[in-house]
């Protein structure tokens, strides 16, 4: 699929795919989104990308949002199924991707912005990050998975008192709550997040796979998570990465995972 809002690039097994409407702030249109579900799911297919960084393009915005402008008209009908495909398409896919996905945030992330960055695995930001779900100013709530990931991740108050307040808070306001792990300065957001991605390569692919469906289990209704990890543990001693890992650690040697 060729691209016109979104760039994606895959070196040394990591593929950063970067939402690229710079004078829209990165605003989310649906070709956007349909872009950003084509592009995460190559990446996610392609054996030899091992972490997925997504990051916005220009030095003001990670992404200011849904694109006001298309769903300005909209009605109880519309409004409800441009939640649902966004979803579906976007933000439930990237939080179940197998792959790693870090949202590196370098600006501002407002709204589905937020909502996209919460999806990711986890987050570091730079120091003039903006993070925040103003919504309701607007006279709408958080549709794409917000009123659900922010109380997560910073808390039941704290995520009522931004949406409610359509407020935003700062990189380190951000850092404090939990909303992400790291802010450096905008150089330094990309080689961060590119140093973890390297850490996390060198573990076994096909386990932080079912880390990651573990760990999501939590947070999914009528499904237990303690029986899933149960379930996934005893995945792990049929792969050959877990014989792999344990053979070479016995061997005192580094572990070459093949990924399977
Ligand atoms: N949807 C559509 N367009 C958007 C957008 C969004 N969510 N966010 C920014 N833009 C557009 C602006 O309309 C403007 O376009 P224009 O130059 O054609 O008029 C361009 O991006 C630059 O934004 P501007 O508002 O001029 O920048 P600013 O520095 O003055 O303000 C923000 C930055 C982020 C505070 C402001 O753009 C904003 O409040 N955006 C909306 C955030 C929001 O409510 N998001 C949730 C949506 S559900």
């Amino acid at each position: 699929m060729a691209y016109e809002n979104i760039l994606s690039a895959s070196q040394n097994g990591i593929t950063t795919i970067t939402v690229n409407r710079p004078s829209k702030l990165n605003a989310l249109n649906k070709a956007t989104i349909k872009e950003l579900h084509d592009a995460f799911e190559t990446a996610n297919d392609d054996n030899s990308t091992k972490v997925i960084i997504i990051t916005g393009s220009g030095e003001k915005a990670f992404v200011a949002g849904a694109d006001i402008s298309e769903f300005a008209n909209f009605n109880v009908d519309n409004g409800g199924k441009l939640a649902a495909k966004g979803q579906e398409l976007l933000f439930d896919f990237v939080e179940n991707l197998s792959t790693p996905v870090i949202a590196a945030v370098n600006g501002f992330a407002l709204g589905g912005g937020l909502e996209l960055a919460m999806a990711a695995h986890f987050r570091v930001a730079s120091d003039n990050a903006k993070m925040g779900l103003p919504e309701v100013s607007l006279g709408v709530i958080p549709g794409y998975g917000g009123t659900q990931r922010l109380p997560q991740l910073v808390g039941k108050g704290r995520a009522m008192e931004l949406i409610m307040t359509a407020g935003m808070i700062d990189a380190n306001t951000a850092k404090d709550y939990g909303l992400v792990n790291h802010v450096v300065s905008q150089e330094e957001l990309i080689p961060l997040a590119e140093k973890i991605a390297s850490k996390i390569m060198r573990n076994s692919s096909v386990a932080i796979s079912k880390a990651i469906k573990a760990v999501n289990a939590n947070y999914k209704d009528g499904v237990n998570g303690f029986e899933t990890e149960i379930e996934e543990f005893g995945n792990c001693f049929g792969t050959e990465d877990f014989k792999e890992g344990t053979t070479a650690f016995l061997e005192k040697r580094k572990a070459e995972f093949p990924g399977k």
